[in-house]
């Protein structure tokens, strides 16, 4: 074994992995309750699941052939709903292989990428994959970027910024004015996009100004097929050709296309679903203005971070999970007194307001 190891690459072997959400049979067994009563409040996942209309278009399917590696039908239906040339447009397995792609295209071993705590893990654990530095740059009170400070971090080694827009887990949008004194710096910077059908909120339209600048989005959130893989980038036509040089020629599966064709197809349907998540999360917002020992921070997501007073993070998140609820914790961190708690369906939500209730 210790041979094997001096084989593998240095910064490999000993890497801090990045951990998943468990499947609801595992959350069960831990909390020693049926799979079936588990509520997952955990990865901002769409509760309503997949529409059946994008699940029927699943059925049939060429299943024993590559997909296409131009993503030619994709790209031509993202291009149709984004409002940007099929050029600009690349699809890839989740966005998180978007970043992985844009870690391979841009960071060479001991360059730097910046992103800004707390936010979402995949941007310093792709960096760490890379065998880059990440420069974890505090965000304000407020959870803003710390304009002053992200300058002074950046410098000729720095070659990619990563900011989630809504940011997971504060739920607060990236400024305008913040994206662009950092695309000046000349640095390329990619918005992470994934909760935009929440927010209704896109920096896309700097894309013609700025040849550095990244959006990504994601289906896994409001379209509900996280399951199936499927992120897509928005960039200059340079840069997306160069993502679709370096990419894995079939890395958008045969099920994922078919399923984002049709989620773009009854999109109406899937963002009624959106709106209804976010009215679930403003219901919750309502009872934590009225309860003591519990507050949140202003969220444009599907989720709510929350920050407990008299209990602890860790008693709450046992007390949920007590009740079957399973949301996200974040020990060790600035946000060890807070839970992420993801938007639930009507139910779900009254699950949760009274286990909340119960708790603090
Ligand atoms: C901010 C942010 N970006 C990207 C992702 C990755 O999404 P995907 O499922 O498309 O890989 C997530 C998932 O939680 C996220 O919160």
């Amino acid at each position: 074994m210790h041979n094997l190891q001096s084989l593998m690459r240095p910064h490999m072997v000993k890497i801090a992995t990045y951990h998943g959400v468990d499947p609801s049979e595992e959350l069960a067994r831990k909390a020693g309750i049926r799979p079936e009563d588990v509520i997952r409040l955990n990865a901002n996942e769409n509760p309503y699941g997949a529409l059946d209309k994008v699940s029927a278009a699943l059925v049939g399917q060429p299943l024993h052939l590559y997909p296409d590696p131009k993503q030619q039908k994709l790209r031509t239906a993202l291009s149709e709903y984004v409002g940007q040339p099929v050029d600009r447009i690349i699809a890839g397995a989740g966005g998180d292989e978007i970043i992985d792609l844009l870690m391979r295209l841009f960071v060479e071993p001991d360059q730097t990428v910046l992103d800004c705590e707390p936010t979402f893990g995949m941007y310093s654990f792709a960096a760490r994959l890379a065998d880059a530095k990440i420069i974890s740059v505090p965000r304000t009170n407020t959870w803003d970027i710390d304009i002053p400070a992200m300058t002074a971090a950046i410098d000729g080694l720095t070659r990619i910024i990563f900011l989630a827009s809504p940011n997971n887990p504060t739920g607060n949008l990236l400024k305008e004015s913040d994206a662009r004194a950092l695309l000046d710096t000349g640095v390329v910077l990619c918005v992470d996009e994934t909760y935009y059908e929440f927010s209704g909120n896109t920096l896309a339209h700097l894309l013609d100004d700025y040849e550095n600048l990244v959006i990504l989005r994601s289906f896994s959130k409001w379209a509900g097929i996280a399951g199936l893989r499927v992120g897509y980038a928005i960039g200059s036509a340079t840069l997306i050709s160069h993502l679709m040089d370096i990419k894995q020629p079939y890395n958008i599966n045969i099920a994922g296309e078919a399923a984002v064709l049709a989620a773009l197809e009854h999109r109406s349907e899937l963002l009624t679903r959106t709106r209804s998540l976010v009215e679930q999360r403003k219901k919750l917002e309502a009872v934590i203005n009225d309860l003591d020992g519990v507050s949140y921070f202003p969220s444009e997501g599907n989720f709510l971070l929350c920050k407990f007073e008299h209990k602890t993070a860790e008693q709450a998140f046992t007390g949920l999970a007590e009740h079957g609820i399973f949301v996200r914790q974040f020990p060790q961190t600035v946000l060890n007194d807070s839970l992420r708690i993801s938007a639930g369906t009507p139910e779900q939500t009254d699950q949760l307001i009274y286990a909340l209730k119960n708790i603090v």
